[in-house]
């Protein structure tokens, strides 16, 4: 097999694949790379609730319906990005103060969203894949295991999250619902507080209301020799499966590329990677050049050992 997306599922994983959106698929050259190496797209932005629900009740599926068509017609699975984050989030939701009101809000969203993309995803999955992973909610812990303070924690408490995970489940019972976060890549507060608060969470549901993790790993240089033992400790909680979420590397060294490669397929609940974009331009921090593929789209050196190190 030929690509990183067919050698990682030759080594048994799910697929690997990359952030991208209208204006990324809007490139050829994103698009050759993505139609040749990787399985899986996540929208960068377009399913967010700025992008999805300017103002309450107004929904917006344009731009999301553009990264979903152009993957279904093109065989590819979809990290669907992400119901409930505090950030790109619109002011009129920022404001809400009331219980009842922020409770319909979000449940509305989150049915309009799982809701609209159930019906439109038919990509025919021949291994037994399921077509659609949700981030349900994103980015819910302090750097110290905390509940970050938003909206929702501020006016629900940590009940927005099994609330978001039980109308995601409702609404769309086929896909499979992740909690994802940052700072989950070395043996930190953080990542056993996430243990914790998924075990808790399904305990208190009496089932896996969440069914995978996902460590975004936006990563330094050098900063990589925590990610096995982090994978290790956030596959014994209770869920199906963990994920690397939007994998960058600031000046992306081979041995760093290597190293969350190796973490990843040492850990049979580690399902996929996916990078967090194509090429160093389209990057979120392109300065630091993190991604696989240079300005020009060609390969770069840790693209080349992270296929040899699957060969
Ligand atoms: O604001 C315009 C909006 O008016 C316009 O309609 C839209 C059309 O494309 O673009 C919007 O521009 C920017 C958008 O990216 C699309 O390029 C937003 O201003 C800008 O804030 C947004 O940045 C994204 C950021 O999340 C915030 O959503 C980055 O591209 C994206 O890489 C970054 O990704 C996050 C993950 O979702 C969560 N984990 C951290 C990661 C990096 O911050």
């Amino acid at each position: 097999p030929t690509g990183l997306t067919a050698k990682f599922q030759s080594k048994g994983k799910k697929f690997w694949g990359s952030a991208a959106d209208p204006n990324t698929l809007s490139k050829p050259g994103v698009v050759d790379i993505l139609q040749r190496e990787f399985g899986q797209v996540t929208p960068e932005y377009s399913m967010k609730w700025d992008a999805t629900e300017p103002s309450r009740g107004v929904y917006n599926f344009d731009q999301s319906d553009q990264l979903v068509n152009w993957a279904v017609s093109n065989g590819k699975l979809i990290r669907a990005h992400t119901f409930v984050w505090h950030s790109s989030l619109p002011s009129w939701v920022q404001g809400i103060n009331d219980h009842d009101t922020l409770t319909n809000v979000i449940a509305n969203h989150v049915g309009a969203l799982a809701g609209h993309f159930k019906g439109k995803v038919y990509c025919n999955i021949s291994n037994g894949l399921s077509r659609f992973q949700w981030d349900v909610v994103n980015e819910v812990l302090n750097d110290d295991g905390t509940l970050r303070d938003s909206v929702f924690s501020r006016v629900l408490g940590e009940s927005f999250i099994p609330l978001a995970f039980k109308v995601a489940r409702d609404v769309d019972p086929g896909a499979v619902r992740y909690i994802n976060d940052y700072s989950l890549e070395w043996d930190s507060p953080k990542t056993r507080a996430m243990v914790d608060l998924v075990n808790r969470i399904n305990a208190n549901d009496g089932s896996q209301m969440i069914q995978g993790i996902g460590s975004q790993m936006h990563l330094e240089p050098g900063k990589t020799g925590g990610a096995l033992s982090a994978l290790q400790i956030l596959a014994g909680a209770n869920v199906q499966e963990i994920a690397i979420t939007e994998l960058d590397i600031e000046f992306a060294s081979p041995d760093d590329y290597k190293t969350i490669l190796s973490a990843c397929l040492q850990v049979s609940k580690c399902v996929s990677i996916t990078s967090w974009g194509v090429s160093d331009t389209d990057s979120w921090r392109a300065s630091f050049t993190p991604l696989l593929f240079d300005g020009n789209y060609n390969p770069k050196q840790a693209y080349h050992d992270v296929i040899g190190a699957m060969s």
